[in-house]
């Protein structure tokens, strides 16, 4: 019985080089290179890869996503039915996001944007201190990646308030959860943070109304996926003011088209959906957990539930 991953031509032999390191009796197989259908008992994909093609593996009992997120593998069709779907939990994930969210909340809170303006005018100009104390922080989504970049920015003092689906208590976190929740967080959200999956409930949740509920002058991050953006409005509330930055590492389409508006404006901090990318090393021996698991007819470690959508 075989493994085959599906991913970027680049990273596909590290995959297969960490999944071997594990377990070197696993016989994988690099799409499209796929052999007998009838081998293959797990899959692990990244975006690309088209569900209704994992319909040719009638022994699949395993599906599994290179990253948090698993909006790309539920999409229609979805996975073959009664394939369990599981997803990662990664320490250096999460480390890496982590950082990210620091970077760019640092980004902002020292008036980095300001003070290179000024040092390209070659303008010497102290603008008023920081107040660390005072730059109220909201983070939609309060998972993995959302619980521990609040835990770090608490660490740093920063006030940090949550946004989950069901409530949810984390030491120091004032946590909000429902329409009304998200509204009284978005409030007083100095810096707004998105760290939620894509699902159909949380699909366009960053539109006009939404963003017009922050405070004037608000920073945006957003590293969780394009869709929870209408960008039309993002760039509405940047032209008006009530955003004064955004930090954006997801779009939709992606890549993002070369013509698109948010690549040349002034206040959008723009990566690649580079914050936090997967190290095949460190997810590879949770994935071959999972194998092992799938084939003992075992429940995988984080697994994902379709109807929640993550
Ligand atoms: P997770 O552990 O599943 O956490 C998701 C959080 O979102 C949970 O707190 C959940 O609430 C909350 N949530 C889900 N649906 C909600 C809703 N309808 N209303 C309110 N809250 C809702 O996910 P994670 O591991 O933190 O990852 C989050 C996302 O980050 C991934 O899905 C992926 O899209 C993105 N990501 C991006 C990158 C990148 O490089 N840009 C890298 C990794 C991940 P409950 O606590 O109540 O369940
Ligand atoms: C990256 O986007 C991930 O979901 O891990």
């Amino acid at each position: 019985m075989a493994v085959l991953l599906s991913t970027k031509a680049s990273t596909m032999e590290d995959w297969r080089d960490a999944l071997l390191e594990v377990d070197p009796s696993l016989e994988i197989r690099l799409f499209p290179e796929a052999g007998d259908p009838a081998e293959i008992e797990a899959a692990v994909c990244w975006t690309a890869h088209d569900m209704a093609e994992l319909r040719r593996y009638p022994n699949l009992k395993l599906l599994v996503s290179m990253g948090a997120g698993v909006d790309h593998l539920l999409r229609p069709p979805g996975p073959p039915p009664g394939v369990p779907v599981a997803r990662l939990v990664d320490e250096r994930l999460t480390q890496g996001m982590t950082e990210w969210v620091l970077l760019n909340v640092l980004r902002f809170h020292r008036q980095d944007p300001e003070y290179r303006a000024q040092q390209s005018a070659r303008i010497w100009n102290e603008l008023p201190a920081p107040d660390t104390a005072r730059r109220r922080i909201g983070i939609l989504g309060l998972g993995a990646l959302g619980g521990d970049a609040a835990r770090a920015l608490l660490a740093l003092g920063f006030p940090v308030m949550g946004w989950s689906r069901r409530p949810k208590s984390l030491p120091g976190v004032e946590s909000f959860h429902g329409d009304d929740g998200l509204a009284a967080m978005l409030a007083r959200s100095d810096i707004l943070v998105c760290l939620l999956p894509l699902t159909p409930e949380t699909r366009g949740l960053l539109d006009a109304s939404r963003l017009a509920l922050l405070p004037a002058g608000a920073y945006l991050l957003n590293s969780a996926r394009g869709g929870h953006m209408v960008a039309a409005d993002v760039l509405a509330a940047l032209e008006s003011g009530r955003l004064a930055g955004a930090a954006l590492d997801v779009f939709e389409p992606e890549p993002l088209p070369p013509e698109h508006p948010f690549w040349t404006h002034p206040k959008v901090v723009l990566t690649p959906h580079a914050a936090s990318i997967t190290i095949p090393r460190s997810a590879a021996p949770q994935v071959v957990e999972n194998i092992h698991r799938a084939r003992a007819g075992l429940t995988p470690l984080n697994l994902v539930d379709p109807a929640a959508g993550y």
